[in-house]
């Protein structure tokens, strides 16, 4: 065997099958607990929030991970220190781990607290830097995305596919409002108020890996958003991919963990949506 070739099973489990029970578990108490937050916290900015439920299936992920797989290294969203910097740096102290669990226990804290439907559980396992399993679960309505590299992309066991609209006029696109109020949220502004008189139209429904499955599943023709942690996009990243998708940063450079300004779609408006987004930057 190839020693640089991640292997999928050790000791009996397959990654795939640890990340879909960690997502499934935690998901489940996740959705268990809602309504009944009693520790709500602001991290990096009064939009950035946390509760004991982020911090108690963050546990849950990782103890899971570690039984199975103890030689694994991990990254949590709840493990590191908040902000932009810190997340850069603690992905760039992981760099040399062969496998690598990138974990956000629910992306779409606000969504959780205010109760609308729209939080997932995201884990990814990286391999020498590359993404190899990407799941992202939908505890609301009970939607699993898995995706394992070279394999597809699925949900509810069917094979995903992205959406076939090849202009952004006929596209259904989705952003996100960061929480970093001093560089992120004024581009992307700019950046709203460049496409939306030109695309079908754009949501904003605050989860970026369920965004991001939502790009694999066909529902939305792209997604952009600034400033974004590896733990928000990674799963979704394959998941992307492995639909027929594809992934930069907004220069056009292809996807690597450490991207923090993301655009994903179906491939057919990539560079039309690409240039939209670079011509908003400048102005
Ligand atoms: C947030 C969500 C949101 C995005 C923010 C993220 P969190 O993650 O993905 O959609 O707009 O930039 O920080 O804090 O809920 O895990
Ligand atoms: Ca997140
Ligand atoms: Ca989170």
């Amino acid at each position: 065997m190839d020693a640089n070739q991640p292997e999928s099973i050790i000791g009996g489990k397959s990654f795939t099958a640890v990340a879909v029970n960690c997502a499934a578990k935690a998901g489940e108490w996740i959705k268990s607990k809602m309504g009944s937050i009693t520790q709500l916290d602001t991290k990096y900015s009064m939009h950035d929030l946390v509760t004991e439920v982020d911090k108690g299936a963050e546990r849950m992920i990782r103890n899971l991970i570690v039984t199975h797989f103890p030689t694994h290294s991990f990254l949590g969203e709840e493990g590191v220190e908040p902000g932009p910097e810190a997340s850069a740096k603690a992905l760039q102290d992981k760099s040399d781990a062969e496998y690598l669990w990138i974990v956000d226990p629910v992306d779409g804290t606000t969504n959780y607290v205010h109760g609308f439907p729209f939080f997932s559980v995201s884990i990814a396992l990286a391999h020498r830097g590359q993404v190899i399993v990407g799941v992202v679960y939908d505890p609301s309505k009970d939607e699993l995305f898995v995706a394992e590299r070279g394999k597809g992309a699925y949900v509810h066991g069917r094979k995903m596919q992205v959406a076939n609209e090849s202009t952004l006029s006929h596209s259904l696109l989705a952003t996100g409002f960061p929480a970093d109020q001093h560089v992120a949220l004024p581009a992307n502004l700019k950046s709203v108020q460049a496409l939306a008189p030109k695309v079908r139209n754009i949501r904003v429904a605050g989860s970026a890996a369920l965004h991001l499955a939502y790009v694999a599943a066909g529902r939305l023709s792209g997604f952009w958003e600034y400033n974004l942690s590896s733990w928000d996009i990674a799963a979704g990243s394959l998941l992307v991919q492995e639909a027929g998708g594809r992934m930069t940063d907004i220069t056009g450079e292809s996807y690597h963990l450490g991207v923090r300004n993301i655009v994903a779609s179906n491939n057919l408006i990539h560079n039309e949506l690409i240039e939209e987004l670079q011509a908003a930057a400048r102005t």
